[in-house]
């Protein structure tokens, strides 16, 4: 556990989590930070909470020592969102101290009354207040959704530093740079870039609750932002703002220029459809993601597709229906309403059709919205004229995705 000052009377303790499925179902191939901040005035708060995982306490109480907070003059717990991650330590808590008050949304306090037993709780709405003394005056506003129900931002008003929680949030550890301002040009393209895959995996199903809160950020005025998963964002605030807007666009269709080839082969016949796409994408200099089902994790398959403006589906027939790893990985991200992409189709049957059939009854059911160029289906092995069609499909895909290009 790492200790930082982000401000005088405000640190942060951050944690790196590994070895874990996030949430129970997510691989985190680079791990995760869980960040808790301290406030001090002549109160102290502690806003989240970092323990849940590791089950050591002790530790948490140490570090606080540290940064000068006995934990027992803790007087506040703020539960910006009840989700575990954050909130596992209270019982823990209370075991070192009877007496603090717990602030939360009303639809934290139950939440956190059934999942820990606490009872003494205020609950905040829109720009309720609580002073600390000494200049310090945190307010509080919801945003629910971000990512359940009870979410809620926490904002200090004299270093104007909002805690966002998961909101502005991204997976990957922090090494020894923990503030924007320290990033190294690689160091800022990981976080992008776990952000993009904490974005698809956690937070995209809530993507209109997401818009509304980047509004809502805009109307604070923000030094710092100090979400709950990744780094602390003081240079430039506007940066991750302005990527989590883009992501939110990724979730409504648009992408990066790149395409992802989405496919699965039984025994090699729709492959060979896929290499010759390849090829054509390769002639026109386009950069692409080759994900092979069942092969890669629904992680990774969720933040590639989500991130891309073209998406190439290519799969066979299985069984009267489509590819079942395929199947799924359209399934899940129906599911993360991941919308509005342009795709392609291709695929082979054997003794029987059925793929096209069911692609189209999960595109209805998930309400997704992609737009279809035309798919090409073949019997057995890809023929001249069906290898011919398959191009003439990735070049109108090539054309049509360009108006869905947002860097
Ligand atoms: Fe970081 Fe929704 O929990």
């Amino acid at each position: 556990m790492k200790k930082l000052k982000i401000a005088d009377g405000i640190h942060m303790l951050t944690m790196n989590v590994e070895d874990i499925l996030f949430e129970g179902i997510w691989e985190i191939a680079n791990g995760v930070t869980i960040n808790s901040y301290i406030v001090q005035g002549e109160k102290t708060a502690i806003i989240d909470g970092v323990i849940g995982w590791d089950g050591i306490p002790e530790t948490l109480y140490k570090n606080l020592e540290e940064i000068g907070v006995n934990p027992e003059n803790i007087d506040y717990l703020i539960v910006n969102h009840m989700e575990p991650d954050h909130s596992g330590w209270i019982s823990n808590f209370r075991k070192i101290k009877d007496d603090f008050t717990v602030i939360c949304t009303d639809k934290a306090a139950k939440m956190v009354a059934s999942f820990y037993g606490e009872d003494k709780i205020r609950t905040v709405k829109e720009g309720d207040t609580l002073d600390l003394g000494m200049g310090k005056v945190l307010s509080f506003h919801p945003v629910p959704n971000v990512h359940w129900p009870d979410t809620m931002y926490t904002y200090e008003r004299d270093t104007k530093t909002l805690f966002s929680c998961d909101m502005f949030g991204a997976f990957g550890k922090m090494g020894d740079h923990c503030f924007d301002d320290e990033l190294t040009p690689e160091e800022t393209e990981f976080f992008e870039s776990e952000g993009i895959r904490y974005y698809s995996n956690v937070m995209a199903t809530f993507t209109p609750s997401l818009k509304k809160a980047i509004e809502k950020v805009k109307t604070l005025g923000i030094n710092t932002i100090a979400p709950g998963h990744g780094p602390v964002y003081r240079k430039n605030p506007e940066k991750i703002i302005d990527d989590y807007s883009r992501f939110s666009l990724y979730a409504e269709g648009a992408g990066k220029n790149e395409i992802t080839i989405l496919w699965g082969s039984m025994y090699g016949m729709t492959a060979r459809a896929v290499e010759h796409a390849e090829g054509i994408l390769r002639r026109n200099g386009v950069k692409y993601n080759k994900l092979e089902m069942p092969r890669v994790s629904t992680s990774e398959m969720l933040a590639t597709v989500f991130k891309s403006a073209g998406v190439i589906i290519a799969a066979p027939t299985y069984e009267y229906k489509l590819f079942p790893p395929v199947a799924e990985a359209l399934n899940e991200l129906g599911r993360k309403k991941v919308t509005g992409k342009i795709a392609f189709r291709f695929g082979s049957y054997g003794w029987s059709g059925g793929a096209e059939k069911e692609l189209n009854e999960i595109i209805e059911r998930n309400r997704m919205g992609w737009d279809f160029i035309e798919s090409v289906e073949f019997e057995g092995a890809p023929g001249e004229e069906d290898l011919n069609k398959v191009e003439a499909g990735v070049l109108e895909l090539l054309k049509r995705m360009k108006e869905k290009v947002v860097d």
